[in-house]
Parts: C-alpha cells; sequence; structure tokens
C-alpha cells in the first residue's frame, strides 16, 4: 500500500534523487544526515538494488551509518576512504554563496570534517531553507560537556561585538537530559535572528576553548540542488556559476520510503 508524499516530502525525495545521479561507479561517497539526507540514501539503495551500483559510503553519523548499510550500501569510514569524490548533505539554511547553517540534527561535527575532506559537496534541500542572510535558524554549536554554561556565557558575552539581532542561547535537550553527539558532546543553540558576518561568526566561535565546532559551513558547498514539490528540481553550482532547472516525475511506485524515519 503506498500513501501520497507530502509537498516537502516530495521536495526533498526529488532533489535526493537529483543528486543521487551524481554517484558514479567507484566513487567514495559522504552521507549526510537528516531527513534529507535520509532520502538520498533511500535513493542510492534503489541504484545499488536495480542498477548493481558499487560505491563506498562514509556517513555522517550512526543513524546514516544504519540507514545505509541497511540499503545495501558499503560502508567504511573516513579514514578508510581518506578523500572522497562527494558529499551530499541537507543544510538548515543556505544564502546566494552557498553558505550553509547545519546540525539541525545535531550531526554538525562529523557532517563538516567530511565535507571538507571531499572534492565536491553538493546540498539538497527544499526552496525553504533558501534565505537572503544566515541566522533565522538557531546556530548549533558542538561544545565539550566540562564547563558548558562558563562556554555558553563566554559565547554570549562574544557576541556583544557581533552583527547579530540576538544573543540567547540553549543548551539542546533531549527530553529530561542534554542531547548529546556522537562524539559524546553538547549543543548549544544559538538564537541569533541574523549573522551579518557568518565567516567572521565562524573564526571567532572555534576560537573559543570551550567549543569544538559550529555549523556554519562557508566556502564549503559547492552546489545545491533545490527540490519543488511540483517535482522541479533546480541545479546551481557555484563555482560555474550555472543553474539549470529540470523536472523528476513521483510515481506511485516512488513512495518507497514511508517508513522513512529522520
Ligand atoms: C544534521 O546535523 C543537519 O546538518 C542536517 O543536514 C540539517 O539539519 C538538515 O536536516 P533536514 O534535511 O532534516 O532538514
Amino acid at each position: 500500500m503506498t500513501t501520497e508524499l507530502s509537498p516537502i516530502d516530495k521536495a526533498k525525495y526529488v532533489a535526493a534523487k537529483r543528486a543521487a545521479g551524481f554517484v558514479d561507479k567507484g566513487m567514495r561517497v559522504g552521507l549526510g544526515t537528516g531527513s534529507t539526507a535520509a532520502w538520498l540514501v533511500r535513493c542510492l539503495g534503489e541504484r545499488v538494488k536495480d542498477e548493481g551500483l558499487r560505491f563506498r559510503g562514509v556517513p555522517t553519523s550512526t543513524r546514516t551509518a544504519e540507514l545505509a548499510k541497511s540499503v545495501g550500501i558499503d560502508v567504511i569510514t573516513l579514514d578508510e576512504a581518506r578523500w572522497l569524490d562527494v558529499t551530499i548533505d541537507g543544510a538548515d539554511e543556505f544564502d546566494g554563496e552557498l553558505n550553509l547553517i547545519k546540525g539541525g540534527g545535531g550531526a554538525l561535527l562529523q557532517e563538516k570534517i567530511v565535507a571538507t575532506a571531499s572534492d565536491q559537496m553538493i546540498v539538497i534541500a527544499d526552496a525553504a531553507k533558501e534565505v537572503e542572510t544566515l541566522g533565522a535558524f538557531p546556530l548549533p554549536v558542538e561544545v565539550i560537556p566540562f564547563g558548558w554554561q562558563t562556554t555558553q556565557a563566554l559565547i554570549e558575552e562574544m557576541l556583544i561585538s557581533m552583527d547579530v539581532m540576538g544573543r540567547n542561547s540553549a543548551l539542546r535537550m533531549n527530553g529530561e537530559t542534554p542531547f548529546i553527539t556522537d562524539e559524546g558532546n553538547y549543543i548549544l543553540d544559538l538564537n541569533l535572528g541574523r549573522i551579518g558576518d557568518a565567516r567572521q561568526m565562524a573564526m571567532v566561535l572555534n576560537q573559543m576553548p570551550g567549543v569544538v565546532e559550529n555549523g556554519i559551513f562557508v566556502d564549503i558547498c559547492d552546489t545545491v540542488i533545490i527540490g519543488f514539490s511540483d517535482g522541479r528540481v533546480e541545479t546551481r553550482d557555484i563555482n560555474e556559476g550555472s543553474v539549470s532547472e529540470d523536472r523528476i516525475d513521483v510515481e506511485d511506485g516512488d513512495n518507497l520510503f514511508s517508513d522513512l524515519g529522520d
């Protein structure tokens, strides 16, 4: 039995399906985390099953690793791969220069390490993720649990001198207890409203001793594939300065993923 995909899932699905076409035999591919990246992993699993496509995937979280293995993708570690041909991942926000906010799913550290070790990073997103200026989405910052409240206070103090609209932050929770990342750290979500200088913010945050990494990606993403609920797909390449558009028909039989989680 199939159920109709929601408009947002159709948008994510068509972006993911288009991106899955960028993977060729023998490639080493970084596999992102989140609901859009999960569509990608399933689409790649379909290619493994239908075409016998063989490639190796480097997951950016334990969640993605489990999903990738379950759909038949050969999973290896980043250190086994050493360098990747492409990483395909979602984003919480992207701007016109393809700067990103990532980490809504809490996997920003592995995501940034993997994307940085790739020849190309492709972001897949629905159109609602595009912004003029980053910052409406709370900026995730991964911090060491030791002294996290002191680190939080230092971050909020540092923000006084930055071009932002808000300075409040919150420890990310998982029910009654702090959310713990794959590396055993905490996440602080910074409610900045607007980040005037994303590059400066990323650099200043990473100079703070308790900060492990932040969710701003600058000069990492090369291509964004934007999916729309009517099946349209727009591909923008920042290096080539090109924009192309096409369409993917969503068939009833494409709705194989109704069990798909984040
Ligand atoms: C995971 O840590 C994130 O960086 C995700 O890539 C990001 O939150 C986008 O997730 P969705 O595709 O679920 O919106």
